[in-house]
């Protein structure tokens, strides 16, 4: 199992968009794919679920605070707060009291480990059997291809247990000159995280998305993003389109709602470059010093 956080801390740039749309691309493609929402602005859950979550529902905040304890009845893996979505994709929703997260897990030792924890069950098949009361699909070989993470727009908490979680980071970025600024705070995090936390951290690629061909400033926008950060930017670039943001409005997917849009081929050809890259695994982050 791959599992693939999208971070930017400059909000609005288009990461659940992407966790979305690209989940919804893998699992079309035949991959077994869990999407988890770690904003508690529950905009994927909202997408997914159609609605928020209860205050007495469980979300990943449960999953995250309880991480390490005895497996009983108060104990939360991941698996057991699977709810489906469609073919092949799975989701484990949000809660707005993630914000809190910093002081529900207190001073726990293992306090930047607990989502790694939980993650490290679920490439085990630990709580599966909750899957199939869920209603969830079941993975094919016992295990999700990918597990996606969508991050809030901050370098928080949060966003460090997701970074010590995954295997890599995709980061979409919107190309002017302003969105490109806040790129070498989030290096600096991933080099921090790689050093102390998880020495297998990678950013796999920037993801320009948003572009609008209209706007005169876009090209030269990716031509300094490429310029600066060469072959770590994707080739595949996610332009503006209405039908984006009409799914995201609905609770829908691209291939329900604009089946001929030439966004459900860019997701796919995102997918396809993402796979190649992860077997590839040419480390580009300029990281490695
Ligand atoms: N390629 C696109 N074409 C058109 N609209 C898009 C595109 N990508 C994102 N958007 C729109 O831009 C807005 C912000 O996108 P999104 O919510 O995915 O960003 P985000 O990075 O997750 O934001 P936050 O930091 O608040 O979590 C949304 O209204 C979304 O529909
Ligand atoms: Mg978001």
């Amino acid at each position: 199992m791959h599992t693939l956080a999208l971070v930017n801390q400059k909000g609005g740039v288009g990461k659940t968009t992407t966790s979305v749309c690209l989940a919804t691309a893998l699992a079309h493609l035949g991959h077994d794919v869990l999407l988890i929402d770690l904003d508690p602005q529950m905009n994927a859950t909202k997408w997914l679920l159609g609605r928020e979550l209860e205050s007495d529902e469980a979300s990943v905040l449960e999953s995250i605070i309880t991480a390490g304890d005895e497996p009983d009845e108060a104990d939360w893996p991941l698996a057991r707060l699977v709810e489906p979505s469609g073919a092949g994709l799975d989701f484990v929703p949000a809660h707005a009291d993630l914000s809190n997260i910093e002081g529900d897990i207190g001073e726990k030792p293992s306090r930047p480990y607990l989502l790694r924890e939980r993650i490290r069950e679920l490439k085990q098949g630990i709580g599966f059997e909750h899957l199939h009361a869920a209603g969830a699909h079941l993975p094919s070989e016992g295990h999700y291809d990918f597990c996606l993470i969508d991050c809030p727009p901050s370098l928080g908490l949060l966003v460090v247990q997701a970074i010590t979680a995954s295997d890599s980071l995709i980061v979409p970025v919107n190309v002017d000159g302003m969105s490109m600024q806040g790129l070498g705070q989030l290096v600096e995090t991933t080099r921090e995280v790689r050093k102390y936390l998880n020495d297998q951290i990678e950013i796999l690629g920037l993801l320009p998305n948003n572009l609008d061909k209209r706007a005169g400033l876009v090209n030269e926008g990716l031509d300094a993003l490429r310029d600066a950060y060469g072959d770590l930017v994707f080739e595949t670039a996610v332009p503006w389109r209405s039908k984006i943001i009409e799914v995201s409005t609905y609770g829908t997917s691209l291939y329900d709602h604009a089946p001929s849009s030439d966004a459900v081929a860019i997701y796919e050809t995102l997918a396809q470059e993402i796979i190649q890259r992860l077997q590839t695994s040419t480390d580009r982050t300029p990281i490695a010093a």
